[in-house]
C-alpha cells in the first residue's frame, strides 16, 4: 500500500521546532539517490508489483467463486421437480439472507454499543496522533488512513474496545480521513487540537510509545493515555516521536518485544499492528501471545529464547487482510 520513498530520502534531513513538531527541509533533499536508496526503492517497487498482483488474482478468485455459487443455485434450481418446489427453494434462501442481513444489523448494533461504553465507560484510553501530515507524501497519506481504519475495524471487534482519540485531525489530514465512507459516523473522538492541549490537564498521564524510548513498557496502566504516532515513514523519520515528546516533558515507552521476540528487521511496527498488540494485551495480559497473533511471521525469527529460520522482512505494511472486509465493517461506523 505504501509507495515507493521518494528520491533523495535517505540524505534528507530535518530541524525540528523546539515544540517538536514542524520540521523544516534543507537543501539535502535535492542530492541524487544513494546506492542504499535505489537499492531500497526497487526492493519497494518489487513488493508493490507483487502486492498488485496477489490482490488481482484474489479479486479475480472471489469473482470466480461468486460465478460459481451462481450456477449452483440456478442447477438447483433447475432440479426442481415443479413450480411450488422451485418457490420454496427461492422463499428459503430469502429466508436465509434475511436472517444474515439481522444477524449482521445485531453484531453493528452490539459493537455500537461496546464502543459507546468503552467511550463513557473508562475504556484504555489510546491516541492516534495525527501531527505529521506534512511529512508524508499522498501514498502515504493513504496507507497510514487505511491503517486507522484498520484500527477502528479490530477495536470494534473486541469484547473490552479501548476509548480511541484522534487528534491534530485537520487539514490535509482530515480531508483524507473524511473521504472514508462511514468516517462520519465512527465512534471515536476526533479532536482538532493536539493530544498536549486536549489533555493539558493530564499530562502526567500521557505516555508517548516509541520504539526509541529507553523505557520498556511492563503493563498497561489503566489511568495512562498512550499515544501512538500517526506515521508511515519506514522509520525515516527515526526518534521524531521520541523527540517531540522529550521536548513535550512528557513520558515515553516502548513495547517489550525484545523481551518476547526475535525481529528480522527493526523493531518499528505499524500504527495498526501497535494498536492491534494493545488490544491483545488488554483482552489477554500477555505479551508473549499479543506479540505472536500480530506481528507478521515474516517480521520475526522466534521467540527470544529459540531460534528458528530467519524470514525474508518486509518493511511497514499493514498485513494481508481482507480490505472489501474491512470497508464493510467501517461503513456506517
Ligand atoms: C511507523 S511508526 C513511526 C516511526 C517513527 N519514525 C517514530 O519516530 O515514531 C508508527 C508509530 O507506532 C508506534 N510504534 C511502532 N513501533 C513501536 C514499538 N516497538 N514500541 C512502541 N511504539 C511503537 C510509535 O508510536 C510510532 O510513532
Amino acid at each position: 500500500m505504501e509507495s515507493a520513498p521518494e528520491s533523495g530520502e535517505t540524505t534528507t534531513t530535518a530541524t525540528v521546532d523546539p515544540c517538536g513538531v514542524k520540521p523544516t527541509f534543507t537543501d539535502e533533499e535535492e542530492k541524487p539517490m544513494s546506492k542504499n536508496a535505489k537499492k531500497k526503492l526497487l526492493k519497494q517497487q518489487r513488493y508493490e508489483a507483487k502486492k498488485a498482483e496477489k490482490k488481482a488474482m484474489e479479486k479475480e478468485a472471489k469473482k470466480r467463486e461468486k460465478e460459481r455459487k451462481q450456477r449452483e443455485w440456478e442447477e438447483k434450481l433447475g432440479m426442481a421437480a415443479t413450480e411450488e418446489e422451485r418457490q420454496k427453494l427461492i422463499e428459503s434462501r430469502k429466508e436465509l439472507r434475511k436472517e444474515r442481513m439481522e444477524q449482521r444489523c445485531q453484531e453493528k448494533e452490539s459493537k455500537l454499543e461496546r464502543l459507546k461504553k468503552a467511550r463513557l465507560d473508562g475504556g484504555q484510553k489510546i491516541v492516534i496522533d495525527l501531527e505529521f501530515a506534512h511529512l508524508m507524501n499522498t501514498s502515504q497519506l493513504n496507507s497510514l488512513v487505511q491503517q486507522i481504519m484498520y484500527c477502528y475495524a479490530v477495536n470494534g471487534r473486541c469484547e473490552y474496545p479501548a476509548h480511541l482519540f484522534l487528534t491534530g485531525c485537520e487539514g490535509e489530514m482530515h480531508n483524507h480521513l473524511q473521504r472514508l465512507p462511514g468516517y462520519e459516523k465512527w465512534v471515536i473522538d476526533k479532536e482538532n487540537r493536539s493530544y498536549i492541549q486536549a489533555f493539558e490537564d493530564q499530562k502526567e498521564n500521557l505516555v508517548y510509545l516509541t520504539a526509541d524510548s529507553e523505557t520498556t513498557l511492563e503493563e498497561l496502566d489503566p489511568k495512562k493515555i498512550y499515544i501512538i504516532g500517526g506515521l508511515v515513514d519506514r522509520n525515516r523519520w527515526k526518534g521524531i516521536t521520541l523527540d517531540k515528546a522529550k521536548n513535550q516533558g512528557i513520558q515515553t515507552a516502548k513495547l517489550p518485544i525484545g523481551s518476547y521476540l526475535k525481529m528480522s528487521s527493526s523493531q518499528v511496527l505499524t500504527v495498526n499492528q501497535v494498536l492491534e498488540i494493545l488490544l491483545k494485551y488488554l483482552e489477554t495480559r500477555d505479551w508473549k501471545a499479543s506479540f505472536f497473533q500480530v506481528v507478521p511471521q515474516r517480521k520475526r525469527c522466534g521467540d527470544a529464547e529459540s531460534e528458528s529460520d530467519h524470514h525474508d522482512a518486509e518493511e511497514e505494511t499493514n498485513g494481508e487482510r481482507d480490505d472489501v472486509e474491512l470497508k464493510r465493517q467501517c461503513i456506517g461506523a
